[in-house]
């Protein structure tokens, strides 16, 4: 595994990135390893503060990076986000479709306006970002859009009803964009994590009764038999960004620990 310390061999050099959710966890990362590679990144959060640390972060170690506060359940915001980059840069190479959030209950539990609060961020975001961004990507001769999914977007688990639902959609989603527009030079995949050692995990170790017994069952849930880190999802986002992976569309990269594969 990386320590971050090699040397970076510029796989995106000349692309313009957008990461969404990138002020935390797997979009941070990814944001951080883009940057690295010679991408330009437009990080995107509603956590204005965090976003903009990680973009002076960038820029101070000589990456090129910015910050643009996007709620990627709001349509004229994520409209805005995608005029943002044509009017700024001329051109959209890489979407990282990363933002989301989650809640661990069940049908029986989750109220209707959680569902919409976890449709409206996890499929309509991601929705609205490629509606906007094909056509852009196009102007340019093509980009690639990467999906964050999840390992909870191929099977089921207890609970997490509305989550299930919202990460299978962005499966096929994902699918549907890559069979549409690859002939436009529009690739689209999807990333399947399994459970990864971010704040959006942490959070939910730190609510259960048990935080010590909850970490080790979700450690254990993969073969592996530890979270993931976020470098190593981030690590696939770049393969799936850069051209070397030109002949993929529409495919599955599962990054988990072994998890799906039980
Ligand atoms: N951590 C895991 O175990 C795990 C497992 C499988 C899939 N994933 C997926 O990976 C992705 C990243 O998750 P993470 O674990 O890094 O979470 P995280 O909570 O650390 O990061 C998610 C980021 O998304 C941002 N965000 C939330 N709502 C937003 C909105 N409406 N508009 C813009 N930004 C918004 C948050 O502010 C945060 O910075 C998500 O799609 C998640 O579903 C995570």
């Amino acid at each position: 595994m990386s320590d971050g310390t090699e040397k970076p061999r510029g796989r995106l050099s000349g692309k313009v990135s957008i990461v969404t959710g990138g002020a935390s966890g797997i979009g941070e990362a990814t944001c951080l390893l883009f940057a690295r590679e010679g991408a330009t990144v437009i990080v995107v959060d509603i956590q204005s503060d965090k976003g903009q640390a990680l973009a002076a972060r960038i820029r101070e170690g000589g990456g090129k990076a910015e910050f643009l506060h996007c709620d990627m359940a709001v349509h004229a915001q994520v409209k805005a986000m995608i005029e943002y980059a044509g009017n700024t840069y001329g051109r959209l190479d890489v979407l990282v479709n990363n933002a989301a959030v989650e809640s661990p209950l069940a049908e029986v539990d989750t109220t209707e306006e959680e569902y919409d609060r976890i449709m409206d961020v996890n499929v309509k975001g991601v929705f609205l970002a490629t509606k906007y961004a094909v056509p852009l990507m196009k102007r340019n001769g093509g980009g690639s859009i990467v999906n964050i999914s999840s390992a909870y977007g191929m099977i089921g688990s207890p609970g997490f009803a509305a989550y299930h639902a919202s990460k299978g959609a962005v499966r096929l989603l994902t699918k549907s964009t890559a069979v549409t527009h690859a002939r436009d030079g529009v690739r689209a995949n999807s990333i399947h994590p399994g459970a990864v050692d971010t704040p959006l995990l942490r959070e939910a170790i730190n609510t259960n009764p048990d935080p010590q017994r909850f970490e080790t069952t979700v450690a254990n849930m993969q073969p592996i038999g530890r979270l993931g880190r976020p470098e190593e999802i981030a690590y696939g986002c770049l393969y799936l960004a850069s051209d070397e992976s030109k002949f993929c569309v529409g495919s599955e990269l599962s990054i988990d620990g072994g998890m799906v594969a039980q």
